[in-house]
């Protein structure tokens, strides 16, 4: 059976006060509303309707890569209005789960066991009890049925003592929703077209409501402003950590972490305090990461030991390397097994042969770094002219003086040494000693 899935994101989130929609604004680097979206998108036979007002051109940019049917709300006249306005679009026959762009951790099991609940003689609707349900939709329950929801301005005393709420989040059948919409009325305390007011019309038929209810208040919370954003991020990623640890890996503190994307880990992987791991991170077995690191599309192999405060981007590290501390990876840098990358070293576009040392200081870029070569502190690659980037070659086994200057395009060969203090501008053979910088000069008795 065909599932059309409606996701309201039209308000303007003023609580927010911010330029960029509020379905914009992330949760682990997401934004809210592509977490719905990658959620339903999993459920089958499925099409997504994103309901947009404010920010719409926004929100349709930064979501040009999905599959969705934009549905233009131009008033903003209440969740039922919004609805409607995607009800022409929907297959007739369909079931609709009706989501929010601003309830980001819903998970998709939640959704399709609403779904599945939802017949020519049944609707669901996922309810919460809160300590503190001021603002929010109350459930109205006759005999212990769902019989109606009453907004928290039109609610009396004794409704507004009620603890279960609406989370918003329905499933119901397309037939029904054709029913229903066109009877709503506006005639309530904030002018609106509430979705809500389908749940009495639902009960009066003899369509039961059946109502489910989350495994944790957060999946449900909505975002209205940066403290609620704030709370529900790291409730999101304590989650997250939880599940590092369920899979083997040690963490200093779960607290301190922060995932914005996906990070697999092996066996017996250490994480120290203020980790970021950012787009996609696998870490193999024994991997050690020290404080305040920044691991972003990265795969790190078996055994290697990243020290504090070291930051590698879009770059592969074989087993067994030691990176750090203060050291930086950026992209195309490619250790291979057992090199080491020191402090304040930095490389780019780079392959680091089995074994090297980069200890101190260093810049490498656009190089091919051979097995074992020694690089002295203070090395830089010279690999760019003002215009063009040149390569730079060190042959296996090479060892390259400190405070030395490879000015690419540029061949060291294997075995080779570099004087300390070189500026090399011609290749240099294998075996070969080059020394390339001025003689020092002493004069005794010099009288400044
Ligand atoms: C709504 C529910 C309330 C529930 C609460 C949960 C109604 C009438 N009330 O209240 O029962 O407890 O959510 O958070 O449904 N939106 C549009 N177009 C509109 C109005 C809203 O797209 O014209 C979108 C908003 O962007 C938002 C969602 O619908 O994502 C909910 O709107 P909001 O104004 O936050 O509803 P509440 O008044 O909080
Ligand atoms: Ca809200």
């Amino acid at each position: 059976m065909i599932t059309d899935i409606v996701i309201l994101a039209a308000g303007q989130g003023t609580r927010m006060r911010s330029a960029k929609p509020k379905v914009l604004h992330t949760i682990a680097g997401k934004p809210m509303v592509e977490h719905v979206i990658n959620q339903a998108q999993t459920i089958a036979n499925s099409r997504i309707h994103l309901v947009v007002g404010h920010g719409a051109e926004q929100v349709q940019d930064a979501l040009s890569g999905y599959e969705l049917n934009f549905v233009t709300q131009t008033d903003q006249l209440g969740t039922g209005h919004a609805v409607a306005q995607a009800l022409p679009h929907l297959t007739s026959g369909s079931r609709v789960l009706i989501l929010y762009g601003d309830v980001p951790l819903t998970p998709a099991a939640v959704m399709i066991d609403m779904l599945e609940q939802v017949s020519s003689d049944n609707m669901s609707l996922l309810t919460v009890e809160l300590a503190d349900p001021q603002g929010y939709g109350r459930i109205v329950r006759t005999d212990g049925e769902i019989s109606a929801i009453v907004e928290h301005k039109d609610a009396s005393e004794a409704q507004r003592a009620i603890a279960e709420i609406n989370t918003g989040i329905m499933a119901v059948s397309q037939q029904h929703l054709a029913q229903w919409l066109p009877a709503l009325s506006c005639e309530n305390a904030q002018g609106e077209y509430y979705l809500t007011d389908i749940i009495a019309m639902a009960a009066n038929e003899g369509v039961s409501v059946v109502g489910r209810q989350p495994e944790f208040e957060q999946q449900v919370q909505g975002v209205n402003n940066r403290l609620q954003q704030a709370e529900l991020e790291r409730w999101h990623q304590l989650q997250l950590a939880e599940n590092l640890m369920v899979n083997g890996a040690s963490l200093a503190d779960p607290n301190r972490i922060d995932i914005r994307g996906t990070l697999t880990t092996g066996n017996d992987c250490f994480i120290d305090f203020n980790t970021l791991f950012e787009g996609n991170v696998v870490l193999g077995n024994g991997v050690q990461v020290g404080p305040n690191c920044v691991l972003k599309n990265c795969t790190i192999a078996d055994g290697t030991v990243i020290d504090a405060n070291s930051i590698i981007d879009d770059s592969s590290v074989a087993e067994n390397c030691l990176i750090g501390p203060f050291a930086r990876l950026r992209p195309k840098t490619e250790l291979q097994a057992g090199a080491k990358v020191g402090n304040f070293v930095e490389t780019k576009k780079s392959v680091i042969g089995p074994g090297a040392k980069i200890n101190h200081l260093t810049y490498i870029g656009d190089a091919e770094i051979g097995a074992k070569v020694n690089v002295g502190a203070g090395t830089i690659t010279c690999n760019y002219d003002g215009i063009n980037k040149f390569k730079t070659v060190v042959g296996a086994g090479a060892f390259i003086g400190s405070n030395s200057s490879l000015v690419a395009p540029i061949t060291v060969g294997e075995n080779a040494v570099i004087g300390a203090g070189s500026t090399i501008t011609k290749n240099v053979d294998d075996a070969a000693l080059s020394v390339a910088r001025g003689r020092q000069i002493s004069k005794a008795n010099w009288n400044k």
